[in-house]
């Protein structure tokens, strides 16, 4: 080979490299930018507000560290007694496309907002999902959900209107 064809063969070999180095910095840049983005969308449409333990009794200081860990006060009514899950360990044992696929499919058991989560963009679903996973493995995994008529066995909330014949008729007869 002549010289000029061995600097022109180092050349395109380094201009790879280069592009190679630009190529990885720009996904790690995608990455960290899906992660901010999970966080706010976590912190905005309200995840904390039931799998962060004394989420809003903090007024939202509770440390970063110990978000979405789960809440062992059941959510009970006429679905029965239901948990919000750790998430922390669940986005450790589901892989994204699974968890895009849950969130858009999954009909669960309230008070999870499962209806508006169905219809939630995958790239932002994606980015909640980097970002719980970012923060790594933590806590305790939740105890079951308890049937219908049975009494859990942990604290939990009610969540049963009360006292229903106090609305005025015209409300009433509407519902
Ligand atoms: C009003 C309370 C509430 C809010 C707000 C809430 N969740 Fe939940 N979440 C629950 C409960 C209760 C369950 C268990 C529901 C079930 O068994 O179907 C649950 C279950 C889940 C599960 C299934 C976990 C598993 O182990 O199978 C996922 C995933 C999840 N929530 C994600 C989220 C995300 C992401 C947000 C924020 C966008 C959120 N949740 C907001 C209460 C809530």
């Amino acid at each position: 080979m002549t010289r000029i064809g061995i600097c022109t063969v180092l050349a395109v070999l380094v201009s790879l490299a280069g592009g190679a180095a630009l190529h990885s910095a720009r996904a790690a840049d995608t990455n960290s930018g899906s992660i901010d983005k999970g966080r706010y969308l976590v912190t905005i449409s309200g995840c904390n507000d039931c799998h962060t333990a004394s989420w809003p009794e903090s007024n939202g200081t509770t440390p970063e560290a110990e978000w979405l860990t789960g809440v062992p006060i059941g959510w009970r009514g006429p679905w029965g007694t239901s948990y919000a899950s750790n998430l922390r360990l669940l986005a450790q044992d589901l892989d994204e496309d699974a968890w895009v696929v849950m969130l858009r499919e999954r009909q669960g058991k309230p008070p999870m907002p499962w209806m508006n989560l169905n219809r939630m963009h995958d790239d932002d679903a994606r980015a909640i999902y980097r970002f719980i996973r970012s923060l790594g493995a933590r806590g305790e995994r939740m105890p079951m959900a308890v049937a219908p008529g049975i009494e859990p066995a942990t604290p939990y909330f009610v969540l049963e209107p009360q006292h229903m014949e106090r609305l005025t008729p015209s409300v009433a007869d509407s519902n």
